[in-house]
Order: structure tokens, then sequence, then C-alpha cells
């Protein structure tokens, strides 16, 4: 385990275009977060993710669920556990990661597992949390890094940020506000956790 004045090791998943763990490794680049992208997973073969990682020299794989399109398989999560944990992997980020992590991975890794909302929540959890805070009427929303636990986003808070939502507000233009914010929570979220995380 990594952790004080060592390295943290990230293991990063997800199934879009990956802008937030394109954040994290510029935070990690200009110095501002000690860490290290030890993997980055994706149950998505064409998330732009992959590329991304594989242009950074950063080692990428596809998940295998199995032919499932949304369910994550038991054998999945075990494999994917198994995985993190022989690469010594100290916190788990979700970043767009599209399906549900479930046992073993809760246990084996207790408060390390962290994953990004676009929304304040507990309002507006699950899919397209943007078009839901605008089809609402809401004058705020934002983004919020949690603890994964076993429900949809309900998982402890770590840290939240604020973004309004305008009049003329489509779901794409509130998205957009909300990733600028996401860009930097996201660095912010993984350095107060890792300086938790006791060796
Ligand atoms: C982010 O808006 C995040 O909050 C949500 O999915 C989106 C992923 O974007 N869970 P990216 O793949 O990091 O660009």
């Amino acid at each position: 385990m990594s952790a004080g004045n060592h390295t943290i090791k990230l293991g990063i998943l997800g199934s879009g275009s990956g802008s937030n763990m394109q954040a994290i490794l510029d935070a990690i680049e200009d110095g501002s977060l000690n860490a290290e992208i030890t993997i980055v997973l994706s149950d998505n073969p064409d998330g732009y993710i992959l590329e991304r990682a594989k242009k950074a020299g950063i080692p990428a794989e596809v998940i295998d669920c199995g032919g499932f399109t949304t369910k994550f398989p038991d054998q999945s999560q075990q494999a994917l556990a198994e995985k993190l944990k022989a690469l010594d992997v100290d916190i788990i980020c979700l970043a767009g990661f599209m399906r549900l992590v479930k046992q073993p991975m809760l246990d084996l890794y207790p408060n390390r597992i962290l994953n990004i909302h676009p929304s304040i929540l507990p309002a507006y959890p699950g899919l397209e949390a943007w078009q839901q805070a605008v089809d609402d009427g809401a004058t705020e929303s934002g983004c919020t890094v949690h603890y994964v636990d076993a429900g949809m986003d309900t998982g402890p808070i770590i840290l939240q940020a604020k973004v309004p939502v305008l009049a003329n507000d489509t779901a794409d233009t509130l998205h957009q506000r909300i990733q600028v914010e996401e860009h930097s929570l996201y660095p912010a979220a993984i350095r107060k956790v890792a300086v938790e995380i006791k060796p």
C-alpha cells in the first residue's frame, strides 16, 4: 500500500471520453497531485478514455463483461478485483463508468472507490443528471465526488462544486459547465482521500 510520502496508485474505470481521467493525469503531471495512474480500464472497447491512456503511455485494457451491454456479471467483478489487487492499486476512480461496481470490490476497497457524478447529490442521481436538472427547472447544479457503496450514487460525499443553471441552458451547455468544475474537483477529492489513507 502506498500513502504518506509514497505515491498513491490509482486505477481508473471509465466508459466514455475520459476527460476526467485526463484532468487527473494533468494534475499528476503538473505536480499538484502526488499519484500515478497504474491502469485505465473500460467496459467499452471504443471508449476514448482508452486512447487517451495509450497516448499517455498508461496501460489500458478492456473489461470483459461477458457480452452483456449494461450488466456487470459476478465473474467480471471478481476478475476486476483480482487485477487491481495484483497491481497493488490503492484507490479506484470511477470516471464516467456506466456499470455498478459491487462485491468483491466493495469489501476489498472499503472507502477506496470514488465516483464523480454530475449533480449536487442527493439531487438527481442516476443517468443524465444534467438533463434532470434542466427538466426540473433547477437554478443550480454541479458535481459531487463520493465514495461508492452498494447503491447508485448514494455513498458518503467527499467534495462538491456548484454551478448556476442559466435560463437558456440546454442539457449540453449545462453538462459542459459542470465538466469544467469536475476537472478540478476530482483531483482535489483524490488529494483529500489520499491524506486520509494510513500507511
Ligand atoms: C462526467 O460528467 C461524470 O460526472 C459522469 O460521466 C461523465 C464522464 O465524462 N459520471 P468523462 O468520460 O470523464 O469525459
